[in-house]
């Protein structure tokens, strides 16, 4: 299948550009590199230095975009939720009008289960739990959501969106704020301690890249479904410190500091129904930590 990949030569995006690459698919990347990397970009892939808000995009004979291009940091959307908007909600409706124009048929979207839900009124969350996001990046990814639902309605477009938890994996950037396990297994092996914001205990859910990529590859014919990828383990921060501490041989303790704003206690999320999709995660968590 002829495929674009937005944000394809970032974390997740180049991971799942790699997927399609070896399942035989025919991939191109739009990416403006701002926090990707061209190391990343797989050399059977074409790519395209470009922004996904380009009014000239040409979108010509692709038959899907997955779409995984975003602002991601979510305190910078605290700070300037215009930008975080622009680039997350003008830029989806950017490429679904491109979609449109072009005849594109399928666009398969990265949301965030552990931004949109909010604090979870019960745990693990379903996608039938509330949205109600503490971020202006959870909003924007909802309000993306949003819109790709109005495009099927009103052209037919078809749909997949994929709600992730934390993301983790080879290739993510220790110096972006996004990714916690990489930012602590670079601090550890640099000999500095961590940083760790509250009191952590608060909680989240770890997901391999390689199992959220598999997802992608699946949801190329899973259709207009809004689908939880997670492991669906609750791992506290303190623990996450200590099982990433064992595996480096770090002896020091964390450094605590005030808690931030825009963030969830605790949170792990139900993939029931993609199981029922025929997609469960199979990375543990030591495995995927050793693979870093
Ligand atoms: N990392 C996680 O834990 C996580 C969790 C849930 C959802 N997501 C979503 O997954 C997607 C990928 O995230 P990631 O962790 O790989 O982040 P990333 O920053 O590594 O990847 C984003 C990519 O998009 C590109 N990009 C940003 N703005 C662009 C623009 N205007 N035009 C073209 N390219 C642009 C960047 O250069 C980068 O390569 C994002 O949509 C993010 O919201 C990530």
């Amino acid at each position: 299948m002829k495929i674009l990949v937005t944000g394809g030569a970032g974390f997740i995006g180049s991971h799942i550009v790699d997927l399609l690459i070896e399942n035989g698919h025919d991939v191109t990347i739009l990416d403006n590199l701002s926090t990707g990397n061209e190391k990343n970009i797989n050399n059977s892939a074409k790519f395209i230095n470009g922004d996904i808000l380009d009014k000239n995009l040409d979108l010509t004979g692709f038959e899907c975009v997955i779409h995984e291009a975003a602002q991601i940091n979510v305190r910078t959307s605290v700070e300037d939720p215009i930008l975080d908007a622009n680039i997350n909600i003008l830029g989806t409706i950017n490429i679904l009008e491109k979609m449109k124009e072009y005849g594109v048929k399928k666009i398969i979207f990265s949301s965030s289960g552990g931004a949109v839900y909010g604090e979870p009124k019960y745990l693990p969350v379903d996608e039938k739990h509330d949205v109600n996001p503490l971020s202006p990046y959870g909003l924007s990814k909802f309000c993306a959501e949003e819109y790709i639902k109005l495009y099927n309605r009103l052209y037919n477009i078809e749909y997949c969106i994929l709600r992730y938890s934390n993301v983790y994996g080879k290739r993510q950037d220790p110096l972006g704020e996004a990714g916690v396990i990489s930012i602590f297994i670079d601090k550890m092996k640099k000999g500095e301690s961590p940083i760790i914001y509250g009191n952590g205990n608060q909680t989240r859910d770890f997901v391999n890249v390689k199992d959220v990529s598999k997802a992608n590859l699946m949801a190329l014919n899973w259709k207009n479904e809004i689908v939880n990828i997670g492991s669906g383990k609750e791992t506290s921060v303190n623990e996450l410190f200590k099982i990433i501490s064992s595996e480096v041989g770090f002896d020091k303790n964390p450094i605590y500091e005030k808690e931030r704003d825009g963030e969830v206690y605790r949170i792990y999320i139900d993939y029931n129904y993609a199981k029922s999709l025929g997609w469960i995660p199979e990375v543990e968590m030591d495995n995927g930590i050793k693979d870093i």
